[in-house]
């Protein structure tokens, strides 16, 4: 070894550095994480500070509130991206291997292309023939999106100087190294030297870089603090790979909204934008059956109609069964305590299922009111009826609390057609009921369920 380096051991999934190896992470607690690694000993320079000005103005003589933007032409991407690419920033968007995340960003680079961008893909996944078919099926031809199969982060920048290009995508960052760095592709250290060098390069040639990074096991992207710190924008495409739709959701925007979301359907000829969320995800419920209950719930700046089902049966086995799809298991089992408690719901013998249609997840406690809908409907054997929507946050004392933005909610439900919403008494004030619908205020979980049938 030579004198300028030295070893040092690093986790791979939070990145916490030690002199020595150690079985257990102190920082993040997982096993087995660490790696060694070899660094150069950067020799210590002399900062001098003479006759440099330090630069401080007053927050007010700051200008810049309108940042410069730049549409891909795909609407549901530019929403989520908070209205468009920005030039000089960076993007990491994160996705279980094969939730489609390349098809996404090569339509997305499609039509930025087609409005006169140019693009620089920079595989080190897949071969150009792999790229070519896809590109093929999805129908984007074009002479502005150049390609490129490269590992090495030394050719990549040989690539940008030559194509010197508006948008970068790197896909992955786990397949990138550099020259410079000896840790193996794909460790902590490479991925944190590559990204940071991609980054500073897309910054000083106001390009757009996209890094597309897979999700480990524990869904975090490899490596995920480090990246998350160093990018402008954290995107992640979610979906159950056995249903048609995706999601695509900002969870870190330096440049716009945290609360966007875009829809997406995976098609034969690639993904496609779902500009009416609703009406698709209601299209095949069954009118009129017990443990269907639909809430207008939040996804970002626009509101969803979503239907929550249930199945409570009598358990044949000792210990009664909960299997939830959609929702967070935990907040399942304190409703269903709550109508133990509060509703006299005996449901203790009794196995529950709840599952939420079309494979999207309901994570807003507004859902609250519409799961306790669902599961005292299938219990109590009466349905819904099915022009009403229902939705509120439920509370330990079987109490039902207002939730955010609700005339967006109601406006919603009207607009596909539902008469009634069940709501929140806190949620009435100042607020006016479209035509033809019908806004019933509750405050406890008994009450809403005398409401319900
Ligand atoms: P891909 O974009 O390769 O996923 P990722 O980059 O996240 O690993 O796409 C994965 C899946 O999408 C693949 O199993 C096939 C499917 N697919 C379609 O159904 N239609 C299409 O037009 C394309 C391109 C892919
Ligand atoms: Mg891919």
């Amino acid at each position: 070894m030579s004198k300028k380096q030295r070893v040092q051991y690093s986790c791979q999934s939070c990145g916490h550095t030690s002199l020595q190896w150690l079985g257990k992470c102190p920082g993040c607690s997982a096993w087995n994480s660490f790696t060694e690694e070899r660094v150069a000993e950067s020799p210590r320079t002399k900062v001098s500070l003479k006759g440099e000005e330090v630069v401080a103005l007053p927050l007010s003589g700051l200008t810049g509130t309108d940042v410069f933007r730049e549409l891909t032409g795909t609407a549901e991407f530019d929403r989520v991206l908070g209205g468009g690419m920005v030039p000089g920033s960076a993007v990491l968007i994160g996705g279980e291997p094969g939730i489609g995340k390349s098809t996404l960003i090569l339509e997305a680079m499609g039509t930025f292309a087609a409005g006169g961008g140019t693009v620089l893909y920079v595989t080190g996944e897949e071969s150009l023939r792999q790229i070519g078919m896809r590109a093929e099926r999805l129908g984007i031809s074009s002479d502005r999106v150049v390609v490129a199969a490269e590992t090495c982060l030394e050719k990549v920048f040989e690539a940008i100087k030559s194509t010197s290009p508006g948008a970068i995508v790197i896909d992955s960052v786990q397949t990138l190294f550099t020259l410079e760095c000896e840790a193996s592709a794909g460790s902590l250290t490479q991925l944190r030297e590559t990204s940071a060098r991609l980054i500073a390069k897309a910054k000083s040639l106001d390009a757009t870089l996209f890094l597309i990074g897979h999700v480990t096991k524990e869904g975090f992207i490899a490596g995920p603090k480090t990246l998350e710190h160093m990018v402008d924008t954290v995107l992640y495409f979610e979906g159950d790979k056995d249903h048609l739709y995706r999601l695509l959701r900002a969870v870190k925007n330096r440049f716009g909204s945290i609360m966007e979301t875009g829809i997406f359907e995976m098609t034969e000829a690639g993904l496609k934008e779902v500009l009416n969320p609703s009406e698709v995800f209601l299209a095949e419920r069954p009118l009129g059956a017990t443990g269907s209950a639909v809430v207008p719930s939040l996804e970002g700046t626009r509101t969803v109609l979503v239907e929550v089902q249930s199945l409570v049966c009598p358990t044949n086995f000792g210990v009664p069964r909960r299997t939830i799809v959609g929702v967070d298991y935990n907040r399942v089992m304190i409703l269903a305590a709550v109508l133990e408690k509060k509703a006299s719901l005996v449901l203790n013998n009794f196995d529950i299922f709840v599952k939420v249609a079309g494979g999207i997840r309901l994570t807003e406690p507004a859902a609250d009111l519409a799961i306790i809908a669902s599961v005292s409907s299938n219990y109590l054997e009466k349905p819904l009826d099915a022009k009403t929507v229902v939705f509120g946050e439920v509370g330990l004392t079987g109490e039902v609390r207002a939730v955010g933005r609700p005339g967006e909610r109601v406006a919603e439900a009207a607009k596909l057609g539902f008469t009634r919403c069940i709501l929140p008494c806190g949620n009435l004030k100042g607020l006016k009921a479209p035509k033809h619908m019908v806004l019933k205020g509750v405050s406890t979980v008994q009450e809403a369920i005398e409401c319900f049938f």
